[in-house]
């Protein structure tokens, strides 16, 4: 009897958990959550910040909208193993969409509530995490009058707050920042980068870096003091792209006869990123080494890198070749050729962890993802060297040659933008870094 009555109570309790990542398809309604226009009538200045973050625009920004409804949703129609994202997409891009069944949500020029992105409510009602890894929305949400908040004792005239230690922990984020494609391939996974990196050992998360504390107000009537910043700054902003990489260049002789050759030394050095550089949408970012001598008459020559022969290296040179065939399953086009794969100069290095698709084609798709080539990204506090090997022509001037390091970054392939007409903004190239030496040419 009592056994029986222990075990009901567990039942009970289990059955009290709120469902998380796919379960929770359409078990809450877009009425449970309030919008951020209701919490921006106190909390004003994190309700601007919040504005202008990317998590604002996650499911209104152009090429959000472009990849979900020209590529994955009509991919999931006609292929049952991806048949999901359909639905799961918005397990992050549109939370509360996806909490509220509506799949998939209407575009986002009906300004419908998928609009409101990764919202307030959304966060603040999050109180822990299914399983042992944060992936694929696992989060589970409590939405009410309570708000989940990182300090204790604090009263609000509009709902209740709770400390909850899971918002100010990596996992939080990692409930959205991993993500496990329908082939069992880690597709995303700045929160896993993270846990095996420096950061995580040393105890600084996620928020440390993207949610700077600033003095400030909470909320209009509430005591000033030490605020999480909102702006969830990443690839987006120019400012903390720039020198997220550092750059030093440095060659192995001074001097070089103009018919030998010289050999120059770039080193790398991430000190800035709490993950892998490039992190997050890796199958879309490409950045590249691109390195020139100049000599003393100002004729420019480009050097490919030296290659260092490991296996999959030819992903991580800059190559003439086609790939991403695998939008024709979308776009009814059986037999897409493939459009350039990188759209930058040959032979620059670059660093990256390819994608492929199920026939081992490259693939922007990560849902189509079934396997992963080298990963060759610069990890937390990682130092890559690369090396460039020049053998002056004939017609090089003697005298100081300069040679030049720049390392760029894109955050979407643009051969892949010209082909979906996605609007500039998002191929602007920024430069993270450069550096120069010289060297003197004799005869
Ligand atoms: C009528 C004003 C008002 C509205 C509307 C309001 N809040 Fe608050 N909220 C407060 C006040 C006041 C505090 C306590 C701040 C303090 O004392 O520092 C607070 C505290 C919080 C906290 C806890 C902060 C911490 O440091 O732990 C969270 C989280 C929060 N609010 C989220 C929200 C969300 C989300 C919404 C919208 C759904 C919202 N609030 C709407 C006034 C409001
Ligand atoms: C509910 C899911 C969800 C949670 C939880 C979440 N994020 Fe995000 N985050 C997203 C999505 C979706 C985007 C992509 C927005 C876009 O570009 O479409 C994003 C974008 C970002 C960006 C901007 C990246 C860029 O390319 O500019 C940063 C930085 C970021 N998140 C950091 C965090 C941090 C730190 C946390 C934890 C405190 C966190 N996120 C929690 C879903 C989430
Ligand atoms: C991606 C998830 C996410 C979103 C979206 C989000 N927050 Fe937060 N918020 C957090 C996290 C995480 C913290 C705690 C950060 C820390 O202490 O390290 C926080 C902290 C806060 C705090 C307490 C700040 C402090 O330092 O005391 C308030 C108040 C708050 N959020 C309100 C809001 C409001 C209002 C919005 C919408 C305009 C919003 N949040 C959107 C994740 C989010
Ligand atoms: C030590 C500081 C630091 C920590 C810790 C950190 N980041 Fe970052 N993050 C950065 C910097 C700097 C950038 C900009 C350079 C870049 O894009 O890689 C960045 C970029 C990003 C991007 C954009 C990546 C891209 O290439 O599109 C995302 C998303 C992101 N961070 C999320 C997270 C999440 C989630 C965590 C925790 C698991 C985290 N960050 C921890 C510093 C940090
Ligand atoms: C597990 C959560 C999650 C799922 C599921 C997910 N995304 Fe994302 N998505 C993110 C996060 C987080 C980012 C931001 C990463 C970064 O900035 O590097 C992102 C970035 C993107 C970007 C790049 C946005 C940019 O600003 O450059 C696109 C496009 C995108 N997602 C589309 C999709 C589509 C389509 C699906 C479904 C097939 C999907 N996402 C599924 C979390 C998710």
């Amino acid at each position: 009897m009592r056994t029986l009555m222990i075990l009901m109570i567990l039942a009970a309790a289990a059955a009290a958990q709120p469902p998380a990542g796919d379960a929770a398809l359409g078990t809450r309604s877009y009425d449970d959550y309030e919008k951020a226009e209701v919490c921006a009538a106190c909390h004003v200045d994190i309700y601007q910040q919040w504005t202008q973050s990317m998590m604002a625009q996650s499911y209104t920004h152009h090429w959000d909208e472009i990849e979900y409804f020209e590529l994955a949703v009509p991919h999931a129609e006609k292929d049952a193993k991806v048949a999901g994202v359909k639905a799961g997409c918005n397990g992050c891009h549109a939370p509360i969409s996806f909490l509220a069944g509506d799949v998939p949500p209407p575009r986002p020029e009906e300004g419908s509530r998928a609009n409101e992105g990764v919202t307030c409510d959304l966060c603040h009602s999050i109180t822990g995490f299914e399983g042992d890894t944060p992936h694929n929305f696992n989060w589970i949400s409590e939405p009410g009058r309570v708000k989940q908040g990182p300090k204790p004792g604090l009263s609000s005239p509009h709902h209740d707050t709770v400390e909850n230690d899971f918002l100010k922990s990596a996992d939080f984020c990692g409930t959205c920042h991993n993500e496990m494609s329908p082939y069992g391939v880690w597709v995303k996974s700045t929160h896993l980068e993270w846990s095996e990196g420096p950061y995580a050992e040393q105890g600084v998360p996620c928020q440390d870096c993207h949610m700077p504390k600033a003095w400030g107000q909470n909320a209009t009537m509430s005591e000033p003091g030490m605020i999480a910043q909102h702006l969830f700054h990443g690839a987006h902003d120019e400012g903390k792209l720039r020198g997220a990489i550092e750059l030093r260049m440095h060659p192995v002789e001074r001097e070089v006869e103009i018919d030998g050759s010289v050999q120059v030394k770039v080193q790398l050095f991430n000190g800035k990123c709490g993950h892998k550089v490039p992190s997050g949408s890796v199958e879309d970012r490409i950045m590249w080494l691109h390195v020139t001598a100049t000599d003393s008459e100002g004729k420019q020559y480009h050097l490919p890198v030296d290659p260092k022969s490991f296996e999959g290296e030819e992903t991580t040179i800059a190559a003439d070749v086609l790939a991403y065939q695998d939008m024709g399953i979308a776009r009814g086009e059986p037999d897409f050729p493939g459009v350039q794969r990188d759209g930058v100069p040959v032979g620059d290095r670059i660093f990256r962890m390819a994608y492929f698709d199920p026939q081992g084609r490259m693939t922007i798709q990560q849902w189509n993802t079934a396997s992963l080539g080298p990963d060759y990204r610069i990890g937390p506090r990682e130092t890559k060297v690369e090396t460039f090997t020049w053998e002056p022509p004939a017609d090089a001037a003697p005298g100081p040659v300069t040679f030049s390091a720049v390392l760029n970054y894109k955050r979407l392939l643009q051969p892949v933008a010209d082909l979906l007409g996605v609007p500039a903004d998002e191929t602007e190239t920024v430069v993270i870094n450069f550096a120069s030496t010289t060297v003197e040419l004799y005869e």
